[in-house]
């Protein structure tokens, strides 16, 4: 019987009972469907997935914008800013309201500027605050970005309260988003003796960067007249390349702010970008911080503590002394104004180690004692800035001559190391008058 079942079909049929197939009804499977869907509900299925189906088509295209072919898949932004998707571009001018017909970002004469919101990375620390404190004079809402590393709160208390005011504590080499116009990129150990144990230019730099395009920011770069390294040129220009070391002691901070520049150009024209670089030299005033190694602070802690004034080497090295004011304003000009750099900024009055060690002995102690100490490795000779470009592109010179300036530190220096605004008053008054 089995053995019949399986041989069956392989048996030649008589031709009358051949299997003739019915002939076709048209719809006939048509109206089987729909009467299946019907009585089991289905219809109801298949209109809900069409209804989902269309949302889902009609959302997405709106959400992902896809990519020119020619462009790579953005994973950081901090790393992969080549090249440009230019539908993500942000225009700072678009960002402030300024349309092409004022690409400079120029206001009008007569029309009030519009209040900013600003970052200033390192806002707690010596150029940082004193820069806030400018910013939110001029109407500004300023957001200082510090991890405190060499900065204190101190210097920003005072804006404790204003509206305009936010303090974040925040260490700038983890990514970070706000909402900003600007961005004041200073946070960076600045002193030898700090920015030894904590280089942390690049990170902090990319990062900014990164924030700087994502917002559609213009973004200042703090940079140094270190870049220039031991200078064969003098006094230096901008076009001047440099003679650093790169594997001395005190590359992390030359090195750094030389990657930094390259980090800060290539965001602007690879990513489009508004950036300006700012090349300072050698900066004092009130809110430095004391004992950190830099020659001006050293010597003045050092008077005021009737300590030896201790100079490196035979003394004989130049540096130009700016003070923090004239700084402040140049900084200022080149955010505002429409030219990337750099931009050396820095008083072109050239002192010899001992000529500075005389004029803080006339300002606190004539008898203050020189002593002398093995100069440290890769000291520049000589550091004089040129500073042609920045009179004639930003219109900005310094003001502050150091015999005018070295007693508004003093005083707040006084003021800090013995916690008493009268004792040695009469140096204070003295210095003033001369
Ligand atoms: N003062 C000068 O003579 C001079 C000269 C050349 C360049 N500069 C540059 O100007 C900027 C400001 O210098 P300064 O003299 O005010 O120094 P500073 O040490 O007083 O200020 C630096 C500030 O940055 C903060 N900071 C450091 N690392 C940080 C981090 N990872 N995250 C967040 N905040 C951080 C510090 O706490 C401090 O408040 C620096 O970039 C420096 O390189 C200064």
């Amino acid at each position: 019987m089995g053995s019949e079942l399986i041989y069956r079909g392989h048996e030649t049929q008589p031709a009358s009972d051949s299997y003739s197939p019915k002939p076709d009804k048209p719809w006939a499977s048509v109206t089987r469907a729909a009467r299946y869907m019907l009585r089991e509900q289905r219809l109801l299925f298949v209109l809900v997935g069409i209804a989902i189906a269309t949302l889902i088509f009609t959302i997405i295209p709106t959400s992902r914008v896809p990519l020119p072919p020619h462009t790579t898949t953005p994973i950081l932004d901090s790393i992969t800013y080549f090249p440009i998707d230019a539908q993500n571009k942000f225009s700072y001018q678009h960002r402030l309201g300024i349309g092409s017909g004022n690409p400079t970002g120029k206001i009008p004469l007569g029309l009030k500027r519009k209040g900013l919101r600003i970052v200033v990375t390192g806002g707690a620390g010596f150029v940082g605050s004193h820069l806030v404190d400018r910013l939110i004079a001029r109407g500004d809402s300023v957001i200082v970005v510090d991890n405190f590393f060499t900065g204190r709160k101190e210097n920003v208390m005072h804006h404790f309260g204003n509206p305009n005011f936010e303090l974040i504590r925040h260490d700038v080499v983890e990514p970070l988003l706000l909402e900003v116009d600007q961005i004041y990129h200073l946070a960076c150990p600045a002193s030898p003796v700090h920015y030894k144990f904590n280089p942390t230019n690049v990170v902090g730099t990319l990062n900014m960067l990164g924030l700087a395009k994502r917002v559609g920011a213009r973004f200042l770069l703090t940079s140094t007249s270190e870049v220039y390294g031991d200078p064969l040129q003098h006094p230096q220009k901008e076009t001047y390349w440099g003679n650093v070391n790169p594997i001395g002691v005190r590359s992390c901070y030359d090195e750094g702010k030389r990657t930094a520049e390259t980090l800060t150009m290539d965001y602007h024209r690879g990513a489009g970008v508004e950036v300006r670089i700012a090349r300072i030299f050698n900066t004092y005033g009130p809110r430095m911080c004391i004992d950190d190694g830099r020659v001006v602070s050293n010597f003045v802690a050092q008077a005021l503590r009737k300590e030896p004034l201790t100079v490196y080497g035979d003394g004989k090295q130049t540096r130009s002394f700016q003070y923090v004011s004239d700084l402040v304003e140049g900084l200022m000009r080149l955010m505002e104004g429409e030219h990337v750099g750099p931009f050396n900024l820095g008083n072109p009055g050239e002192f010899t180690m001992l000529e500075l060690a005389e004029v803080v002995q006339e300002t606190i102690d004539p008898n203050a004692r020189i002593e002398f100490r093995p100069n440290t490795e890769d000291d520049p000779h000589k550091r004089k800035p040129d500073i042609t470009r920045a009179k004639e592109l930003l219109g900005w010179e310094p003001k502050v001559s150091l015999r005018k300036g070295l007693p508004l530190m003093v005083s707040n220096f006084r003021q800090r190391i013995f916690g008493d605004h009268k004792e040695g008053s009469s140096s204070i008054n003295k210095a003033s008058s001369g």
